[in-house]
């Protein structure tokens, strides 16, 4: 009975081993590295960081500044989503919706549109100061400023929503998370070059506070504190 006992317990210490042996195996195997240069395989590599890769793609590739493939790296890709999101961040159409809800004398629509461009402009800005300290290669600062822009950019379409659902509020909303969609998948990449540097094997996607979550760094994933908007629609 004992023996017994002990052989399985042998058996399962031999298991287990030869287990982490295989675990050990995996691990040392190099991750595929991208091909320096290559802008396409690099533009692949860092949309892991997106909770949809595919979409990342499609826009950092269509995007008209992608960076001289000769030269592309990952920190250049960062940029050039970086540069998606500064682009995307128009106030043209909260403009215009600012203005229809004057023309009716919707207080409470006025109150928010105005509001949101308000926020849109600081976003604006924080975005600008990204853009400045990637180039200087301040990572720690890049990922502030942008998580600053990021929790302007949420806020303002909930804002929106609160109030109104029209069809005009609703389009305003749709693209203003489109942006926001933008800026949470430049800020993940940031996330991971800030905690994997260049190796992009790891990278994954993480949580932003687009979706309530302060950067899940640890697998723990800490909640935001009431000063960040939270409960944003799933997809991002
Ligand atoms: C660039 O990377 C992509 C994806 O990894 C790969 O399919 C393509 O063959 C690479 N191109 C060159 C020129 O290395
Ligand atoms: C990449 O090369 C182009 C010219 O070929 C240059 O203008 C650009 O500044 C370079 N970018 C980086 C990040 O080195
Ligand atoms: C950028 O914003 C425009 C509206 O201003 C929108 O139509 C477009 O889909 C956005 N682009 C991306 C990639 O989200
Ligand atoms: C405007 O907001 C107030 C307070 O949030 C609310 O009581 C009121 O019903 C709103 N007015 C309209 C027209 O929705
Ligand atoms: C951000 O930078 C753009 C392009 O350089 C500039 O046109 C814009 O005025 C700047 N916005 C703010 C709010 O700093
Ligand atoms: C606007 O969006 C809300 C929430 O998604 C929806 O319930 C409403 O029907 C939409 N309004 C219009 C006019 O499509």
């Amino acid at each position: 009975m004992t023996s017994n006992l002990s052989s399985s317990l042998v058996s399962l210490l031999l298991l287990l081993l030869s287990l982490s042996s295989i675990n050990i195996i995996t691990a040392a195997r190099p991750p595929q590295q991208p091909v320096a240069g290559n802008a396409t395989g690099l533009i692949g590599e860092s949309c892991k960081a997106s909770r949809d890769t595919s979409a990342c793609v499609t826009t950092l590739s269509q995007s008209g500044v992608v960076p001289d493939p000769k030269n592309a790296t990952l920190l250049s890709i960062i940029q050039l989503a970086t540069q998606a999101s500064s682009k995307n961040l128009t106030a043209a159409t909260v403009s215009s919706l600012l203005d229809a809800a004057m023309a009716a004398k919707d207080v409470n629509l006025t109150t928010a549109a105005k509001g949101c461009l308000e926020g849109l402009i600081n976003a604006q800005q924080r975005t600008n100061a990204t853009i400045d300290a990637l180039t200087r290669g301040r990572m720690k600062d890049a990922r502030s400023w942008l998580s600053a822009a990021l929790s302007y950019e949420s806020g303002c379409p909930s804002g929106l929503a609160n109030v109104k659902q029209d069809s005009a509020t609703n389009a305003t909303v749709a693209t203003l998370n489109s942006l926001a969609g933008l800026t949470s998948n430049a800020l993940a990449m940031l996330v991971n070059y800030d905690n994997f540097g260049d190796k992009p094997g790891s990278w994954s996607p993480v949580q932003t506070e687009r979706n309530g979550f302060w950067e899940r760094v640890d697998g723990s994933g800490s909640k935001l504190g009431s000063a960040f908007p939270a409960g944003y629609p799933v997809g991002w």
